[in-house]
């Protein structure tokens, strides 16, 4: 099996499946904030991220949260986790979804290597988001996600 199919197969297995869609699910209703937030801890953790986004400004974590151009994304970006979300249920659309959204980072520049700073970021923001419901199982399938598009920017860059 290829890597990003191997990666997709671990995603859409049940358990995996009902943990990311649990925990969306306390996320999704308030796309502004956590979208915002999930930036903001972006550039928190990884300064440097911010010249990506220059174009809207010069962001940081602390004047992102008031940069209408920055919410609009950050508001894009949650539909975007929602669309891999609501597809867990038909691997072949989540490699299609994924696929479109590799070619969209890879055209910014942003490979593997690079997109990988939102592990952490990740892994911290829905800590401090979902408190008790950010068990051990929910950070195993959100890096199950995560990986799924590191395999597949990789494969998209061939
Ligand atoms: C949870 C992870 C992420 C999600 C869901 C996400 C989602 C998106 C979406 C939906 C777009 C718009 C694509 C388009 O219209 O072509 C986008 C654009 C972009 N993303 Fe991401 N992204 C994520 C992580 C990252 C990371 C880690 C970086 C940088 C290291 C990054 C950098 C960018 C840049 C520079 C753009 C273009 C922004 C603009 O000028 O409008 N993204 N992202």
């Amino acid at each position: 099996m290829s890597k990003p199919a191997e990666a997709i197969a671990a995603v859409t297995q049940p358990d995996v499946k009902a943990a990311l869609k649990s925990s969306w699910g306390l996320l999704a209703p308030n796309k502004k904030k956590y979208g915002v937030e999930l930036m903001c801890k972006l550039f928190s953790l990884h300064k440097d991220t911010a010249r990506y986004f220059e174009r809207m400004g010069k962001l940081d974590a602390n004047n992102a949260g008031s940069n209408r151009e920055l919410i609009g994304h950050a508001i894009y970006l949650m539909y975007a986790i929602e669309s891999f979300v609501d597809q867990l249920d038909d691997p072949s659309i989540v490699e299609d979804i994924g696929r479109n959204f590799a070619y969209r980072h890879l055209k910014r520049g942003i490979g593997s290597k690079s997109f990988s700073v939102i592990l952490d970021t990740l892994d911290q923001f829905l800590g401090d988001s979902l408190g008790v419901n950010y068990t051990a199982e929910v950070k195993d399938a959100w890096e199950k996600l995560v990986k799924v598009i590191l395999a597949l920017l990789d494969d998209e860059k061939k």
